[in-house]
């Protein structure tokens, strides 16, 4: 099984257009590619700066509704994985070696679902719900991944992949990205959440223990302890207790944007 890929020079957003086109009766899986977006979006109806030259991209694909929870974490690691098997030094594929041998320990996750670069956002993840039916979801699941530029984020501090020393094609990493993301989601499907939950724990900088959750009003401090079984985010919080959390924008404590 593969995504069927749509591509665009420009639209106003990559969900938009899989979302037309899943109602004109576009059978999942298929993806949408789009050079530029002049409407880009993030989440909690942030923009998503869009200049060319970067790769906006819409995954729709069936999820089972038990799983719909342990989405981001599916998608986040199957983008992992793509940048990994794309951007990694022993790819022939990579134009450009990275400068660092230490690419594979530079990239880390930040809950729930962003990838970071030498600890700044490189790339972020927006899941839509198209139609919940009796036994499956459609989920689409937008990736924006900075390939050659930084759109500057008010939150947080960015990269992308050309000034970290990795210049990929775009097709490459897009083509990648949709192997990884059915083997992801496959494998969550098969009983792999317990395995998925693991490498992403895995994958969580140390270095980012002290965090800071934005929830609506409130901004709870506390130390990263775990991922829970159901994906919340689990926290030692100021006054010894643990809890965890659904929900809420992650900041680092003593990262620029954490103020
Ligand atoms: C985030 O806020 O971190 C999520 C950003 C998601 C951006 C991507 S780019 C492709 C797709 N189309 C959009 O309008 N947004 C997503």
């Amino acid at each position: 099984m593969t995504f069927t890929c749509y591509s665009f020079d420009s639209v106003s957003s990559s969900m938009d257009v899989a979302s037309d086109l899943y109602q004109k009766g576009i059978s999942p899986p298929f993806s949408i590619y789009a050079k530029e977006q002049t409407q880009g979006r993030g989440r909690r109806g942030r923009t998503w700066e869009s200049p060319q030259g970067n790769i906006y991209a819409t995954f729709v694909l069936s999820c089972s509704p038990r799983l719909f929870h342990l989405s981001p974490f599916a998608a986040v690691l199957g983008l992992h994985c793509a940048l990994l098997n794309v951007a990694g030094p022993a790819d022939p594929k990579t134009i450009h070696h990275p400068k660092r041998e230490d690419f594979h320990s530079l990239l880390t996750l930040k809950w729930p679902n962003d990838l970071l670069l030498n600890g700044k956002k490189i790339a972020g993840i927006l899941l839509e719900v198209l139609e919940i039916k009796q036994d499956s979801v459609i989920l689409s699941l937008g990736i924006g991944v900075n390939t050659s530029s930084s759109p500057l984020h008010v939150l947080y501090p960015t990269t992308n992949l050309k000034d970290e020393g990795v210049m990929i094609p775009n097709e490459s990493l897009m083509e990648c990205l949709g192997h990884c993301l059915l083997d992801s989601f496959s494998f969550l499907e098969n009983g792999g959440w317990p395995s998925l939950r693991r490498k992403w724990i895995s994958l969580h900088d140390p270095k980012h223990s002290l965090i800071h959750l934005q929830q609506e009003e409130q901004r709870i401090k506390g130390t990263f302890m775990d991922l829970d079984t159901n994906g919340h985010l689990v926290l030692e919080t100021d006054d010894g207790t643990i809890k965890s959390f659904a929900t809420g924008d992650v900041f680092f404590a003593g990262s620029s944007a954490s103020a």
